[in-house]
């Protein structure tokens, strides 16, 4: 792509978008089950996007500028808080920044005498790494029972040390779907006047829903003595186009401490509520108006689809020979392993049935498994889900396991990812089946027992390799 020499017709450059994305997986629809959250309703999707585009060029970086922006964050941070157990709240572009919000907070909020530090479940999210990584802050791991697959409240008490500035737990976790034992894990961290977030990016905006349809919900938000922090993102089971999260904070002096100001320089002053500083207003308009086009009804009849949904979907696949959900999840996000069938070669066989069934590799005694988000739109493709998860384990079953060339993850355990060229890369890509400059459906099983084999920090150095080599 180089830049036109002359501007190009609208037409055109629409068409070509359509081009670009022709092998996307479809937002739409319910056959991808992660990424994507759909409602089943297309009006409220329009009435997001309509909004969003009134407030595109809308720069939220000065309030004092654009008092529309302070309105609406107000409006739609004013629910979420009526909806968790109060607090104030900033809106930031997801959960990512929500987290990295909370931890700059906690870090800053605690001066400790070594580096500060805080105690993470191995099932939270890599946003708290990322946080930590950004931030200077070093991560304890905390495991998790192998059964429930929820945080151990013993080992978090014994992870707080003199230096602990926060501690983490998932409302639910994202890859078994399962609540953290918030209350015992707040308690335990305000018993040594430690701060604890509630990482309800997922959960934030659907349990509350789940719960009034009649499920099983512990209690998890601000209103449970100790927590002190929490995110919930709007563009997961809000609903709303992606760049929506808020994250609160149970006394607003904390949240002072998630600000950031600056005077030091000779232009116009900066004062950030966010990591971004100039940014578009529209995620908080489409966030808005999603709100306003569902309502507490509108999101009420999506939690009890999204329940009725994942309730089938577990029974579903507890009765697929060789199947097992793992755990016992409250929420709507179901995760399947295996003993007999090659769960990557399963994803793998129903991406070709068009179906997209996200894989997650096996970590800290957690085997590798498949992950379903549940979402609004589910229930009405929930049988048609089950016959392909069927079709897709016989098929895996009849193939095996995805056949590893021998020496191969020998070779890549051992290899100087960083002395390795691009094209060496692309050649080793390509022997696994893989095709760095193809689209469509690739073959993902090899590619994905090859990672599984490896430790986590070699999983990551070949991660990023392929990432610069496909930005090549
Ligand atoms: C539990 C949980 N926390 C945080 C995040 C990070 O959210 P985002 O991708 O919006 O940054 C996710 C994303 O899936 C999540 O599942």
């Amino acid at each position: 792509m180089s830049l036109p020499e002359k501007g190009r017709d609208i037409e055109e450059l629409l068409a070509e978008i359509s081009r670009l994305k022709q092998d996307d997986l479809p937002v739409r629809g319910g056959k991808v089950t992660a990424y994507v959250y759909d409602t089943g309703r297309p009006e409220v999707h329009e009435a997001a996007a309509r909004a969003y585009f009134e407030m595109l060029e809308v720069n939220t970086l000065d309030p004092t500028a654009f008092p529309s922006v302070v309105e609406m964050e107000k409006q739609v941070v004013g629910a979420v808080a009526e909806l968790l157990g109060g607090g104030s709240g900033i809106f930031t572009s997801g959960g990512t920044e929500s987290i990295m919000l909370a931890v700059k907070a906690a870090r800053d909020a605690r001066p400790v005498g070594g580096r500060p530090r805080m105690a993470v479940p191995v099932t939270a999210h890599p946003a708290f790494h990322k946080a930590a990584h950004y931030l200077g802050v070093a991560v304890d791991a905390v495991p998790v029972d192998p059964v429930t697959f929820r945080a151990s409240v013993a080992a978090v008490e014994e992870a707080i040390t003199e230096d602990t500035v926060l501690v983490v737990a998932s409302a639910p976790s994202y890859p078994q779907g399962v609540v953290d034992p918030v209350a015992e894990i707040a308690a335990a961290a305000s018993a040594r006047g430690v701060l604890c977030h509630v990482d309800a990016c997922v959960g934030g905006w659907l349990l509350p829903w789940l719960r009034e349809a009649g499920a099983r919900v512990p209690p998890f938000d601000l209103s449970v003595p100790g927590v002190t922090s929490l995110s919930c993102d709007l563009h997961k089971f809000g609903y709303s186009p992606k760049g929506a999260s808020v994250v609160l904070f149970a006394d607003p002096a904390l949240r002072r401490k998630a600000y950031f100001a600056s005077a030091s320089w000779p232009g116009y002053t900066v004062i950030n509520a966010t990591v971004q500083s100039s940014k578009s207003a529209g995620p908080l308009g489409g966030a808005w108006a999603t709100f306003q086009a569902l309502g507490r009804e509108g999101y009420l009849e999506l939690g009890r689809a999204t329940l009725a949904a994942a309730r089938r979907l577990r029974e579903g696949v507890a009765g697929i020979p060789g199947l097992r959900v793992l755990g016992d999840p409250e929420s709507a996000l179901v995760a399947f392993g295996s003993d007999e069938v090659d769960v990557f070669v399963l994803s793998d066989e129903a991406r070709k049935r068009g179906w997209f069934l996200q894989p997650q590799l096996s970590y800290a005694g957690i085997p590798a498994n498949i992950h379903i988000t549940v979402t609004g739109v589910t229930l009405r493709g929930v049988e048609a889900m089950l016959e392909v998860i069927a079709e897709s384990a016989e098929a895996a079953r009849e193939r095996g396991p995805a056949a590893l060339p021998e020496g191969l993850v020998d070779l890549v355990a051992g290899l100087d990812l960083d002395a390795l060229d691009d094209a060496a890369f692309g050649e080793l890509a390509a022997a696994v089946g893989v095709d760095l400059g193809g689209s469509g459906q690739p073959e993902m099983a090899v590619v994905n027992a090859v990672l599984d084999a490896l430790p986590a920090d070699r999983r990551e150095a070949v991660l990023i390799r392929f990432l610069s080599v496909i930005y090549a």
